[in-house]
């Protein structure tokens, strides 16, 4: 099993490491909107305690990820696209590894602001980040909520384009990236 990216294909490793922390951002901002709009009770801190957690999860996810791509080159897009659709996809890949770290960097300082101790997944404590002050617990709130914004907004670009790849260019950029999914339509 190629765990390894090759020439013109995402290892399993990489694939893995995408689809966790892409499935992990989508349960995130779910449960982010649907612990803040809870109202104040027990239910409502679990659904938090859940929501730093995976979180925190996300951000060690996203180091290993970075840390693997390091030693594991990209394998190059496939020939013939036009010249700024490679500028354009890496700049994006680029600000999507900024925001998936900004995300639950801004979550953490929101926490550490808040001078409210935290087990991560009811063991871990999460050491502060910033000193406590209500101030800045509004600042980072404000941060924490304009990174979604901006992360939902770039995303919906990622997708398109690779769904518009998939279904309209008929090349491999969605099937490389997938389990399963042989890599026949390479060089389509
Ligand atoms: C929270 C959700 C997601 C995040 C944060 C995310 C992030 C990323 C990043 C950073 C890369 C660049 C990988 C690298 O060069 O190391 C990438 C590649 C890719 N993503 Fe996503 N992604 C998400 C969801 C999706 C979804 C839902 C799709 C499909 C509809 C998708 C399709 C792809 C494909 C096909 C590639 C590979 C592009 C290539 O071969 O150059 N992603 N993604
Ligand atoms: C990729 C990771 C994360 C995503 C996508 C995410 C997303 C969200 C969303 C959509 C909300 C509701 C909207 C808002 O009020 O901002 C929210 C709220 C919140 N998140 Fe996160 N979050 C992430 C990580 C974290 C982490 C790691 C922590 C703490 C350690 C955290 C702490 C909070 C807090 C305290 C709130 C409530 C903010 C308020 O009352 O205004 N988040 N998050």
């Amino acid at each position: 099993m190629p765990w390894r990216n090759t020439h013109n294909r995402w290892g399993h490793m990489a694939q893995l490491l995408h689809w966790s922390v892409a499935g992990l951002i989508f349960a995130l901002m779910a449960l982010g909107w649907i612990a803040e709009l809870t109202p104040l009770s027990p239910g409502k801190l679990t659904l938090f305690y859940w929501h730093k957690s995976l979180g925190m999860l996300v951000l060690a996810l996203v180091l290993v990820r970075l840390g693997w791509r390091a030693g594991n080159p990209a394998p190059p897009l496939p020939a013939g696209l036009p010249r700024w659709e490679p500028i354009m996809a890496h700049a994006t890949h680029a600000f999507l590894y900024l925001l998936i770290i900004l995300m639950p960097v801004s979550g953490w300082l929101i926490n550490s602001a808040s001078g409210i101790p935290f087990k991560i997944f009811w063991v871990l404590p999460l050491p502060a980040i910033s000193p406590v002050s209500t101030q800045l617990e509004h600042i980072f709130e404000s941060f924490h909520l304009v990174l979604f914004w901006v992360l939902a907004a770039v995303l919906l670009g990622h997708i398109g384009a690779a769904l518009r790849h998939h279904f309209l260019l008929h090349n491999s950029i969605l099937r490389r990236m997938l389990p399963f999914v042989s890599n026949e339509r390479e060089d389509a």
